[in-house]
């Protein structure tokens, strides 16, 4: 009897036939004869049941969840922990290193059909690379399944076979260096460990990577979504906070600690003890801070010092501890508010002020009132809450910067979106976050319904095969629940947020009860029967999720949702010198009367935003399943990956796949594999593909309810069916190798006629070589005549003489233009056109010169438009006239520069500070100069002084004479006022002496002279006297 033997290769399964390696199979395959193929195919059968069958469709007992368990039992027991169903791929985490992810790996995935290799994330991969290339359409590839299932670790992989497998440049190296970078640093400031997972994603991350038209990697973008910024200040037991700062005190050098303030210890911060496991076995803090150094640098970051001064200033804000009355709270230690003045680059009473008062409006007074202890210390938390979670967004915008595509010549390029959005999460505790979490992977089940149900619908239509409808629970009653307008959660919780007077976590949860008490998916303690009343808290309310039910406590809804910050502390903020700081706390929140949008909302609007994103891309799904609760390599726990099973909609997957058939190829894919089983189609197919796989399938005697053919591809009911094909081929595979094997012993005794045949066959091909030579060589010395004569009769009208020659010359100035096309506005050369194209030429260099203008100013901002408006304006002004206006040009112009103060742009056009001269004793007077629409005013710290309308007149009865002043910023100055008086043509430069009316008919005289720095004063002939350094940049 002949053994059929399988080499189990980790990532899947490879049939081999008899023999080791199959190097001697042909022998073998002589022993079994005509029975072979009967005893091949149940030992492979056999053989497929040992490690189950990779994928589910292929399962013969598909409606059965114990067969679908026990095949991914099977698997996981082989360290085969990967398994289709059709195109979803369903990944159990191992917990433990398999040698699945090596370069020998990727290249056996890389450019081979989905279903030709063993089930990976590399072939998911490489499926959405390749579709992206041949089909041209956008890609993304979502992964989704519980907390520790997996899907960081998969989308790790995803880009780690991108990096190493796709084409690359010099200049694409980089971003390919800095897109694997990005990950260890959003995960040291996003990811913490948790009860479920020691290395939990507590932010959802949507990745696009963008490929050029050569398939090279060149760019990339991240949206971030919804960090869980509570743990900044409170973990669970268990848990951790954020790794970054344990990093940092593990593995910070002395210097940089003693910089910062901070002892080697975590023990010594109240915020990282909360959970009472600073020190966790699997994560070495130590090294992963080297690892996360490095990768700031490969991402281009040069704020590491600002950026490590806001992390240690999050610990030490945890510190400070408050004190005091009950009423009024005070600070206990000056420690902490001095190195957070320091690091934080902000004034420290005003700080500790902040910390202790709120600021109150009463009847348009503001009044400080002392906050008690409670509200003192939410205030602190609320401000490590802010400074992290807007830094940690700073952070994401700032990857984006160093990972964006800048190559303005080839703007277009296709994406391959990859989605990495925290699990479902049900703790003991539950609140906002797991609310929230929860929600996102509702609407991600949503999506998954409808892109599932919906292609595979649009397969069967686009091929004209009718569809049977299955059933499943679609979920979108649960989103509605959460999201509707008025009516849904949210609403309410805003509702709440909102609504003045005694609003509280308790009057949401009755609102709830009283709004959606009746809804099938929610219960609360009130509206419960005995039983699940017994498991639920009074603060309670339960989601019945598509996943499972989670009971949400309400305590702290209304604050999270809030997520305010007391205006004194964002005023703070707002004077930071922190560079980071300042772009996170922007002046303009300030004065924004408007709410912001509640955190809820915020989130819900981002969801929808990611749902439309994903719906404009092709997709792919990675399901991942945790085997165990503990983490543990090799433990299946059954009951666990059943829930999985149920809640991901595994079942139902599988189901309507299988409904119509559990397999489809293209005709072309099909005939190619096993057109060596049938006579007819061996070894090449003439005709139509859909004939010849009908001629094929009929011949291994598919039957009619077996299979249909569509437009472009067969339909395979039944698995079974295709193994008895897939083990007709093995076996003909076998039976050719011993064809081939006779063919070679006969052509071995015949090698003399053979090498007679091969001289004749050789002297016939040096003859058509000879042949072919001599054809080409004529056509060259053709082209070369013709080229001649051209060039004689080039200045002569266009005759066939001539017309091969001008129209090579017209070619190539084409060619040689398109090559060299000017690349900028400021760019003026231009290929000497041949005379028979000058005028074209002209039109196309205008063209040109249109087209760049135009590209130019569409992509010129607001800001900068009036920038240089003004600055046409000033050179209108002094362009030639005034000695240093070169230096002036490239200072952008500003609309104040009274120090740290912002102007309300309605109001107020342009404040300078300028130094008036008295006009009678020249006494110089600082003053502020500032310009409204109708008049400029002088005043004297903040009071007015005077106040001159453009249309004042000489004539006017009120006229006092000239004003003298001196402004360090004249030409920006003057450039104002003439735009702020409309008088761009009354502006006068002198740069000798000028007279000035004193009032009263009387006259004043200013000389100026060049010096070598300005110098001011009365000279003794009663002038003004002005030395002026001749070029000052001013
Ligand atoms: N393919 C794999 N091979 C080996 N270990 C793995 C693999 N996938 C996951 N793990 C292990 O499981 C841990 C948890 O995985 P991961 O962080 O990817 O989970 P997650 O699904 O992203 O969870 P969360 O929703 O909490 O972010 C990893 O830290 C790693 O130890
Ligand atoms: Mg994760």
């Amino acid at each position: 009897m002949m053994e059929l033997k399988i080499q189990l290769i980790p990532t899947g399964e490879i049939i081999l036939p008899p023999g080791k390696n199959g190097e001697n199979f042909c022998h073998n395959c002589k022993v079994v004869a005509s029975d072979g193929v009967r005893a091949m195919m149940e030992s492979a059968l056999t053989a497929r049941d040992r490690v189950g069958v990779q994928d589910f469709v292929l399962l013969e007992n598909y409606t059965s969840e114990a067969a679908f368990i026990e095949n991914l039992r099977k698997r996981f027991k082989e360290n085969l922990i990967y398994t289709y169903i059709g195109s979803v791929l369903v990944s159990v985490n191992p917990y433990k290193d398999l040698e699945i992810y090596t370069k020998n790996h990727m290249e056996r995935y890389r450019g081979v059909n989905f279903y030709e290799v063993s089930p990976h994330i590399y072939a998911v991969a490489d499926n959405s690379y390749r579709s992206m290339r041949t089909e041209g359409k956008d890609q993304c590839i979502l992964i989704s399944g519980e907390s520790g299932a997996g899907k960081t670790e998969a989308s790790k992989k995803i880009l780690q076979y991108y990096a190493i497998t796709c084409p690359a440049s010099e200049q694409v190296q980089t971003v390919k260096d800095r897109l694997l970078q990005s990950n260890p640093v959003l995960e040291a400031f996003g990811n913490a460990k948790t009860l479920r997972n020691d290395n939990s994603s507590r932010f959802g991350k949507y990745m696009d990577i963008q490929f050029d038209f050569k398939g090279a990697p060149v760019g990339g973008h991240i949206i971030n979504y919804l960090l869980e910024k509570s743990r900044v200040v409170h973990q669970n037991h268990g848990e951790r906070n954020f790794h970054i700062f344990y990093q940092l005190i593990e593995g910070g050098e002395e210097d940089l600690l003693r910089r910062l303030g901070l002892e080697r210890s975590p023990l010594q911060y109240q915020y990282l003890v909360k959970g009472n496991c600073p020190k966790v076995s699997s994560i070495n803090d130590r090294s992963d801070w080297k690892v996360v150094r490095k990768a700031l640098t490969v991402i281009g970051f040069n704020e590491d010092e600002e950026l490590l001064n806001i992390i240690a200033s999050v610990l030490h804000l945890g510190n400070v501890q408050y004190g005091g009355e009950e009423g009024s709270a005070c600070i206990t230690s000056d420690t902490q508010i001095k190195y957070l003045a320091r690091l934080l680059g902000v004034n420290g009473s005003v700080l500790t002020e902040a910390l202790t008062h709120k600021k109150i409006i009463a009847k348009g007074e503001e009044l400080m009132s002392p906050l008690n202890l409670e509200q003192a210390s939410s205030a602190r938390d609320a401000l490590s809450k802010a400074v992290y979670g807007r830094t940690f967004t700073w952070l994401v915008n700032k990857i984006n910067a160093s990972l964006a595509y800048t190559d303005d010549s080839h703007k277009h390029y296709s994406v391959i979106g990859l989605l990495d959005i925290y699990g479902f999460e049900v703790f003991q505790h539950n609140s906002f976050e797991q609310f929230c979490i929860n929600y996102c992977n509702e609407k991600l089940q949503q999506l998954f319904i409808e892109l599932t149900l919906k292609s595979e619908q649009e397969e069967y239509e686009a091929e004209g095969i009718t569809w049977e409808p299955v059933q499943y629970f679609n979920n979108k009653i649960i989103c509605d629940l959460v999201e509707e307008k008025f009516k849904g959660i949210i609403s309410i919780l805003d509702e709440e947020c909102l609504r003045p007077g005694d609003a509280s976590d308790f009057t949401f949860l009755e609102k709830l009860e009283d709004t959606v008490g009746g809804h099938p998916h929610f219960v609360t303690h009130k509206l419960a029967d005995g039983k699940t009343r017994k498991v639920m808290g009074r603060e309670e309310f339960r989601l019945l999720h598509y996943a499972g039910e989670v009971n949400y406590n309400v305590n702290g809804f209304l604050d999270k949702n809030n997520d305010l910050l007391f205006r004194n502390l964002k005023e703070v903020m707002v004077m930071s010198e922190n560079n980071i700081l300042t772009q996170c706390f922007d002046r303009e929140e300030l004065s924004d009367k408007k709410r912001p949008d509640t955190a809820a909302t915020q989130f819900k609007a981002s969801l929808a935003k990611l749902m439309e994103i994903l719906m404009s891309k092709e997709p792919s799904y990675v399901r991942c399943i945790k085997p165990n609760d503990s983490k543990q390599a090799g433990r299946f726990d059954e009951v666990l990956i059943r829930h999985q099973v149920k809640y991901l909609g595994l079942m139902e997957n599988l189901r309507v796949r299988r409904a119509g058939f559990a397999y489809r190829r293209r005709y072309e894919v099909f005939l190619q594999r096993y057109k060596s089983l049938c006579p007819d189609t061996w070894p090449n197919w003439q005709g139509k593909l859909a004939d010849g796989v009908s001629t094929l399938v009929k011949h291994l005697g598919y039957k009619p309810e077996e299979y249909k053919l569509g437009r472009s591809k067969i339909f395979i009911r039944f698995p079974k069916t295709l193994f008895a094909t897939e083990d007709a081929l093995e076996t003909r595979k076998h039976s050719l190798a011993t064809k081939l094997q006779a063919g070679w012993k006969g052509y071995s005794q015949n090698l003399f006629v053979g090498l007679k045949v091969s001289i004749a066959v050789q002297a016939w091909w040096r003859g058509i070589l000879a042949k072919r030579r001599a054809q080409r060589r004529r056509q060259a010395a053709n082209t070369i005549r013709r080229f001649v004569k051209g060039f004689i009769y080039r200045h002569k009208e266009r005759c066939p003489e001539n017309e091969y020659f001008l129209d090579y010359v017209r070619y190539s100035f084409l060619m040689n233009l398109r090559r060299n096309l000017p690349k900028n506005v400021l760019d003026k050369s231009w290929p000497t056109p041949p005379a028979a194209l000058k005028e074209a030429s002209e039109h196309l260099r205008k063209l040109c010169m249109q087209n760049m203008v135009w590209s130019y100013c569409k992509k010129i901002s607001p800001e900068w438009k009036h920038q240089m408006e003004q600055k046409m304006i000033a050179s209108e002004l002094f362009k030639d006239k005034k000695d240093n206006y070169p230096q002036s040009v490239p200072k952008l112009f500003v609309s104040t520069r009274l120090n740290g103060e912002d102007i309300n742009p309605k109001v107020l056009q342009y404040a300078v500070p300028v130094t008036k001269y008295d006009r009678k004793g020249y006494k110089p007077r600082p003053r502020q100069l500032l310009l409204t629409g109708s008049s400029a005013i002088i005043a004297e710290e903040g009071k007015l002084k005077q106040r001159i309308d453009y249309g004042f007149s000489l004539c006017d009865v009120s006229f006092q004479g000239d004003v003298v002043l001196q402004s360090d910023h004249v030409i920006e100055t003057l450039t104002k006022i003439a735009i702020c008086a409309e008088k761009i043509n009354n502006i006068n430069i002198n740069q000798g002496s000028i007279k000035f009316t004193v009032g009263q008919g009387k006259e004043g005289i200013i000389d100026f002279t060049p010096g070598s720095e300005l110098l001011v004063a009365k000279a003794k002939n009663g002038h003004l006297s002005v030395t002026a350094p001749r070029l000052n940049s001013r």
